[in-house]
C-alpha cells in the first residue's frame, strides 16, 4: 500500500508563472519563492520547472535549501531569506549566493567574515517596515545603511521589505509600509550613488497593487496556484498540486455503527464505508475529522469519524461506486468535482500554505505535462 503521493503539473505551474509575467512590466523581476520544499511541491524539481518557464530568481529561507538547488541550477540567482551565519560567508561567495542583511551587527559580522576569507558577499538589506519580523527596524534604517555602505565585503545589490497585510477592501497597514519602504530606498539608493534593486510584494500585494511590484516581486503562493484565481484580478492561476491516496477496503455498515475513535461518528442509515491509506501522519489533518470530503470516482465523500495516523473512513453512500485500488484525492479535481486547500485550509482555521506545506514530504512526488524534461518522480 503506498501511503499518500503528490503530483505536480508542470503544464500548471508554467501556465502560472506565464500568467504574472504577462501581468507585470518587462523591468519587473520575479524572485520565485521556493523554501519549504517549494510549498511541498518539491524544491529540485519546482525549481528546474520554473526555470524552463523563464524565472532566474530564486528566494529559499535557509542557506542548505541554496546549496541543495545550487547543486542543480549553477546560474540562477538565489536570495536565502533568512540569517546567513557570517561563518558561512565563504561559503555563501564560492556559490554565488545572495544574502539578506538583518541590522548593522549581522552586516558587520558578515563582512568580517568575508574579509577573513577573502571574498565579497551579495547583499540586500532586509527593513522591517512594519512587519515586526526580520530586518532593521525602519527608523534606523537609512544610518544602519550608512553605517554598512563603505565596506566593500558587501556587494549592495537590493533592498526589501515584507508585509504584514495587504487588504484590498479594508485599511491596513500595507500603504505606511510601502511609503516608508520608498522613502529609505530613494534615501540608501543616493548615498550609494546608483539604483538598488527593491522588493517589498508578495503575492497578496502583486495581485492587488501593481504600484508597488518595483524592480522585483517574491511570489509564492499565487504561482501555486491560490489566493489568484478569480477573473477580474489582474493574473489568474490555478493550483499545480493534487494530493491522493488509495482506497484500500470497502464494506457495508448497518445503521448505527460507530465509525473511529471514540465512534465520534454513528452511521444514521446502512451505508458504505472506504477506509483510506492517509492519516494526520501522512498531512490530512485531524481537524478534519467528520467534515472533510474527498472525491471518489468523481463524487464528494465525507470523511466521517476521527482522522487517524494513517487511516481515514469516508462514507461512499449505501449505492456509492467504490472498490479498493480506487484512487481518492485529497486535494485535487476528479471530473467536474474539486477540493482544493483552500477549503480544507478553512475547515481545519488555517491557511493554504500550511495544508500543503504539511504534506509528508516522503511522500512520492511525480511531476507530470513537465515540457522541460520528461515525466519524473522523486
Ligand atoms: C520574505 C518573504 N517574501 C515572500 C514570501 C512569499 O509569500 P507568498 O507565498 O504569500 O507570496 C514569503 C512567504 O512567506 C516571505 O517570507
Amino acid at each position: 500500500m503506498k501511503g499518500s503521493w503528490v503530483s505536480v503539473d508542470g503544464a500548471v505551474l508554467a501556465a502560472n508563472i506565464a500568467a504574472l509575467r504577462a501581468a507585470l512590466q518587462p523591468r519587473t523581476e520575479i524572485m520565485f519563492v521556493i523554501k519549504a520544499d517549494a510549498y511541498g511541491h518539491g524544491l529540485l524539481p519546482t525549481a528546474q520547472l520554473a526555470v524552463a518557464a523563464g524565472v532566474r530568481w530564486f528566494g529559499v529561507a535557509h542557506l542548505r535549501e541554496a546549496l541543495q538547488v545550487r547543486a542543480v541550477l549553477p546560474s540562477v540567482n538565489l536570495l536565502v531569506m533568512g540569517v546567513v551565519e557570517p561563518a558561512d560567508a565563504a561559503v555563501v561567495a564560492r556559490e554565488n549566493l545572495a544574502c539578506m542583511v538583518v541590522d548593522v551587527a549581522h552586516g558587520r559580522a558578515l563582512a568580517a567574515a568575508a574579509r577573513a576569507a577573502g571574498v565579497t558577499v551579495r547583499a540586500h538589506l532586509k527593513v522591517d517596515t512594519g512587519m515586526g519580523r526580520l530586518g532593521v527596524q525602519w527608523p534606523a534604517a537609512v544610518a544602519s545603511f550608512a553605517a554598512l555602505q563603505g565596506m566593500p565585503e558587501l556587494v549592495w545589490e537590493g533592498i526589501c521589505s515584507h508585509f504584514a497585510t495587504v487588504e484590498p477592501e479594508q485599511p491596513s497597514s500595507a500603504a505606511t509600509q510601502a511609503e516608508r519602504f520608498l522613502t529609505i530606498a530613494a534615501a540608501a539608493e543616493e548615498r550609494l550613488g546608483r539604483p538598488l534593486r527593491k522588493h517589498i510584494s508578495s503575492s497578496r500585494a502583486i495581485v492587488y497593487h501593481p504600484e508597488w511590484d518595483l524592480e522585483m516581486v517574491r511570489p509564492g503562493i499565487a504561482l501555486y496556484g491560490y489566493g489568484a484565481a478569480e477573473a477580474g484580478l489582474r493574473f489568474q492561476t490555478a493550483p499545480a498540486l493534487q494530493w491522493q491516496c488509495q482506497v484500500m477496503q470497502v464494506k457495508s455498515v448497518p445503521a448505527g455503527t460507530a465509525v473511529g475513535y471514540y465512534g465520534t461518528h454513528v452511521t444514521p442509515a446502512p451505508t458504505r464505508l472506504a477506509i483510506l491509506s492517509a492519516g494526520y501522519a501522512d498531512g490530512y489533518h485531524r481537524a478534519l475529522s467528520n467534515r472533510g470530503h474527498v472525491l471518489i470516482r468523481g463524487r464528494r465523500c465525507r470523511v466521517v469519524g476521527r482522522v487517524s495516523m494513517n487511516w481515514i473512513s469516508v462514507d461512499v453512500g449505501p449505492e456509492g461506486p467504490a472498490e479498493p485500488g480506487d484512487t481518492a484525492v485529497l486535494i485535487g479535481q476528479q471530473g467536474s468535482v474539486s477540493v482544493w486547500a483552500g477549503e480544507l485550509a478553512r475547515l481545519c482555521r488555517t491557511i493554504p500554505y500550511e495544508m500543503l506545506v504539511g504534506i509528508d514530504r516522503q511522500a512520492e512526488r511525480h511531476y507530470i505535462n513537465d515540457a522541460a524534461t520528461s515525466p519524473r518522480s522523486c
